[in-house]
C-alpha cells in the first residue's frame, strides 16, 4: 500500500446520507437494485453507504465498487488482502456448513482442489447426454400446452433441479420438489435476514428469524441426507458417475484421509444451493429476452437450423462458445446476473481508488450495476448479443462478472452455461417463445428471482 499519507481519508468517500437512526438499511432492503444504482449515478465508480445508525457502534459503513478495474483489484487480489469472511458468507456458513463456498484458507484450497476437476470443460460435457435428455423431458411434458400461456420460471426450475440433482446425486429429485419449492425460499430468505440483523443474536436465541432459519436448516439436512443415502444405494441409473460419488471416493490432498459424510452433505448441499437456482434465473432472464426480441430469436433459429443442415448436432452446437444463441445468454446474464452482488472484506489497511480503506471494511461487488456502466456498455439496458459476439477486445476483463472472478471465481461455470445452452437449443429448434410481459417483477434476496408468473408462450416453428 501506498504510505497513508498520500491518500484521501476514508470518511471523504463519497456517499448518500442515511437516516440519523436508521442509516440506509431501509433504502436498501425496500429496493436493493435501485439503491445501489442510485449510488453508482449520483457518486461514481467508489461510493461509501452507512448502514445502521449515523453515529454510534451499532452504525456500519459499506463500501461499494462499480468500476471494472476496481472489481478487478477486489477479485483478483490474494485472500491476505481481501478475504470473504462478511455477514453474508456467514450466514451462508450458518446454514448450509463448512464447504467449498463457506471457507478460506488452506481448508478453502483442499476443498478446491479435489472439486475443480470435477467442473473442467471436458469433465462437464460429459453431462451433455443427461442434459439433452431433460431438456427433451421437459419441453415434452410442456407439448400439451403448446399455444398456451405457461410459467417460464417454473419450467426453468424444474430443468435446473433434475440437470443439478441428477449430476450431483445420480438420481432426480423429483419427488423432493414439492419440499424444495418452499425450503429453498425459506433458505434464501434466512440467510438475507441473517445477514442483515442488527444486532447479532446467537442463533440459538429463539426470535422469529433464528426460528425459521434452524427449522429451515434442519429440514434441507434431512432432506440431502436421504438424497445421498439414496445415490449411495446403487439403485438410481447413473449412481456411479455423479459428483457425490466422486466426493465420497476423494481423499484430502494434505492428510489423504477420506471425506467425512457430514462433509460430503455439506459440499452436496451448497453445490445444488449454488447451481440450482442461479442457472434456472440465468436461462428464465435470458430466455424471456429472446422472446422479447424476435429479430434475435430468428437469428438464433436460422443459425441452429443450419447447423443441423450442415449434419451438425444439437450438443455440438451447444458446446460452442462462438454462436448468436451462446451470446445471447450471456448478453441475458449480464442484464440480469442472477448473483447481483456479492462482497468482501479489507483483511488489512489498503488503497482503493486513492482512498485509504481501513481493516474490517466490508466492499460490496455489483454485477448488476457494473454490467450497465455506460463507459462500457453503450445504451446499457438494451438487449444486444452482439456485443459478444466476435472480438471484445475494447471493454476490461470486470466489466463483466456474472460468475465472479480470480482464485474464488464460480466453479459451475461452464456447467450452468453447458446446460442452459443445451436447453436453449432444443427449445428454439422446435418451437418459436413469445414472452406476454415487457419486464420480470423481481424479487432481490441473495440472487434475482421472478416474484410472480413469467407468461410465455410456445409456439411449433
Ligand atoms: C448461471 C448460473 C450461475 C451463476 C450466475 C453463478 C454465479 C456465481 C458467482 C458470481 C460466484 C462467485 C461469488 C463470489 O466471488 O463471491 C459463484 C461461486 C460459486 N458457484 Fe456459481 N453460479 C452459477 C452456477 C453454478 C453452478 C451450476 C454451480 C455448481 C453446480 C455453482 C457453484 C458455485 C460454487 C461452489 C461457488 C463458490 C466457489 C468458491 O468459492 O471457490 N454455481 N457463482
Amino acid at each position: 500500500m501506498s504510505t497513508t499519507a498520500q491518500l484521501r481519508p476514508f470518511h471523504d468517500i463519497p456517499g448518500p446520507k442515511g437516516h440519523a437512526l436508521a442509516g440506509l438499511l431501509p433504502d436498501f432492503n425496500a429496493d436493493p437494485l435501485g439503491f445501489l444504482t442510485r449510488g453508482f449515478q449520483e457518486h461514481g465508480d467508489l461510493v461509501a453507504y452507512r448502514f445502521g445508525p449515523r453515529k454510534g457502534p451499532l452504525g456500519k459503513t459499506i463500501l461499494a465498487v462499480y468500476h471494472p478495474d476496481l472489481v478487478h483489484q477486489l477479485l483478483m487480489d490474494t485472500e491476505r488482502t481481501f478475504g470473504r469472511d462478511t455477514d453474508g458468507f456467514r450466514a451462508t456458513h450458518e446454514l448450509v456448513g463448512r464447504g467449498l463456498m463457506t471457507t478460506e484458507g488452506p481448508y478453502w484450497r483442499r476443498r478446491r482442489h479435489i472439486l475443480q476437476p470435477l467442473f473442467t470443460p471436458k469433465r462437464v460435457a460429459r453431462y451433455t447426454e443427461l442434459m439433452a435428455g431433460e431438456a427433451e423431458r421437459i419441453i415434452a411434458e410442456h407439448e400439451q400446452f403448446e399455444g398456451t400461456e405457461i410459467d417460464l420460471h417454473q419450467a426453468m426450475m424444474r430443468y435446473s433441479l433434475r440437470v443439478v440433482g441428477r449430476a450431483l446425486f445420480g438420481g432426480d429429485l423429483d419427488d423432493a420438489e414439492a419440499e424444495l419449492h418452499t425450503l429453498i425460499p425459506d433458505a434464501n430468505r434466512g440467510i438475507m435476514a441473517r445477514t442483515t440483523q442488527i444486532p447479532k443474536l446467537p442463533l440459538k436465541f429463539p426470535s422469529p428469524t433464528n426460528r425459521m432459519f434452524v427449522r429451515t436448516r434442519d429440514a434441507l439436512y434431512d432432506l440431502i441426507e436421504r438424497v445421498i443415502e439414496r445415490s449411495g444405494s446403487g439403485d438410481t441409473a447413473s449412481s456411479e458417475d455423479n459428483i457425490v460419488s466422486r466426493l465420497r471416493e476423494a481423499r484430502d490432498p494434505e492428510s489423504d484421509e477420506p471425506l467425512t459424510e457430514q462433509e460430503v452433505r455439506n459440499e452436496a448441499l451448497l453445490l445444488f444451493m449454488a447451481g440450482h437456482e442461479t442457472t434456472a434465473m440465468g436461462l428464465t432472464f435470458g430466455l424471456h429476452q429472446i422472446g422479447r426480441h424476435g429479430d434475435v430469436q430468428k437469428g438464433i433459429a436460422a443459425e441452429i437450423d443450419a447447423h443441423h443442415a450442415a449434419g451438425g448436432t444439437g450438443a455440438e452446437y451447444a458446446q460452442n462458445r462462438d454462436t448468436l444463441g451462446r451470446a445471447a445468454l450471456n448478453e441475458g446474464l449480464r442484464l440480469f446476473p442472477s448473483v447481483h452482488m456479492t462482497e468482501r472484506v479489507a483483511n488489512e489497511d489498503l488503497e482503493l481508488n486513492g482512498y485509504h480503506v481501513p481493516k474490517g471494511t466490508s466492499v460490496f461487488l455489483v454485477p448488476w450495476v457494473t454490467h450497465r456502466h455506460p463507459e462500457f456498455w453503450p445504451d446499457p439496458e438494451r438487449f444486444d448479443p452482439d456485443r459478444f459476439v466476435g472480438k471484445q477486445a475494447d471493454r476490461p476483463r470486470y466489466a463483466y462478472f456474472p460468475f465472479g472472478g480470480g482464485p474464488r471465481v464460480c466453479i459451475g461455470e461452464h456447467f450452468a452455461l453447458l446446460a442452459s445452452s443445451i436447453l436453449m437449443e432444443a427449445l428454439l429448434r422446435k418451437y418459436e417463445i413469445t414472452s406476454h410481459d415487457e419486464q420480470i417483477s423481481m424479487k432481490v434476496l441473495n440472487s434475482i428471482r421472478p416474484d410472480r408468473d413469467v407468461r410465455t408462450t410456445f409456439t411449433r416453428r
